[in-house]
């Protein structure tokens, strides 16, 4: 893994290699040096073969922890005990808990074997080409507050794009960042509770840069932000201002819930006005969504009366 790691940040420069430089480079023999780079390619890494060199399409800002620490306020800093990055993990979610230093811990990763999404779903994270981490968070608020904690992320980091001039992202109840229609990112959250308190375990997945071939294969239409290249090649920049953002959300949360972001979330709800309809158990349920309330859960009108979904195993797609 390590040689892998190796190859990775001397193509995410972006200048093009000779086998031979990127041996002497990495100390991987130079005969392996074509096997390695098939699976670089085979967990997503875009590589050109030009006159026998090897370069990427796109050069990659490798995460550093120290580098993303070094952007961090001082509020912030003090908030995170603990910022890691990997370059593969299975999924960040479980390797956090497992491996990390507990309490406001934060794991990134280029590459993730196992992502996971919302209701057992697969999160695909080619490398390099994502924003994906999971951060620890231990909360004295109940878990009746929690089915909102979603809808308070996605708000952190809809802030966080947009002062970076990213327009017109909007959120998906409960947890899809959306972008012009399309999805950019996803957020899950798990509740692991202990005997004394409780944790959350809050992961964000963002996309930057998809290949074609990727997008395709993923059962949703999905964007990324490539075409915000000043954001891609400050990955670094970018993970420290959502930390950022979330350090004072998670704060605002933990003295007053969901309450005092309903009114950004009316701002941002992809849904509101929309036909929905969502699945309950083995019945498919319709109505018109009408915002969020102050649990965080989705209201929905059917006919006369209101009704709230609750976070859960349903899913929910706006009607044309
Ligand atoms: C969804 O939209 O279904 C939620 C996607 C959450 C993906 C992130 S990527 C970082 C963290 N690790 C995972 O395995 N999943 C979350």
């Amino acid at each position: 893994m390590l040689s892998l790691y190796k190859l990775y940040t001397l193509l995410a420069e972006g200048t093009s290699h000779s086998p031979q430089t990127l041996s002497q480079k990495s100390g991987v023999s130079a005969f392996l040096i074509p096997h390695k780079i098939e699976q670089l390619k085979e967990m997503g890494l875009e590589v050109r073969n030009f006159k026998k060199c090897y370069r990427l399409k796109h050069s990659i800002e490798v995460l550093n922890a120290e580098v993303i620490r070094s952007y961090l306020t001082p509020l912030a800093q003090s908030f995170f005990h603990a910022i890691e990055t990997r370059f593969m993990v299975d999924s960040t979610q479980d390797t956090l808990v497992v491996e990390v230093p507990p309490h406001n811990a934060v794991l990134f990763a280029e590459y993730q074997t196992k992502g996971r999404g919302r209701a057992g779903r697969t999160w695909v994270n080619p490398l390099g080409g994502q924003l994906a981490f999971s951060l620890l968070w231990k909360t004295k608020r109940g878990s009746e507050d929690l089915s909102g904690l979603s809808l308070v992320v996605g708000i952190a980091v809809a802030k966080t794009l947009r002062h970076q001039g990213v327009s017109n992202l909007k959120l998906k109840w409960p947890n899809d960042l959306i972008l012009r229609g399309k999805k950019l990112g996803g957020i899950l959250i798990d509740v692991l509770e202990t005997e004394s308190s409780q944790s959350v375990v809050i992961g964000v997945g963002m996309n930057l840069r998809l290949a074609r071939t990727v997008k395709q294969d993923i059962h949703q239409p999905v964007t990324d932000l490539a075409c915000h290249p000043l954001l891609l090649h400050n990955r670094n920049a970018l993970a420290a201002s959502i930390l950022n953002t979330l350090t004072e959300s998670l704060r605002l949360f933990e003295s007053g819930g969901c309450e005092p972001f309903l009114q950004e979330w009316q701002s941002l709800d992809f849904l509101f006005g929309k036909a929905i309809e969502w699945k309950m158990g083995d019945t498919t349920q319709r109505g018109v969504a009408e915002g969020v309330n102050a649990r965080g859960e989705l209201c929905v009108r059917q006919e006369e009366a209101i009704q709230a979904i609750v976070c859960g195993d349903i899913s929910v797609k706006a009607l044309l």
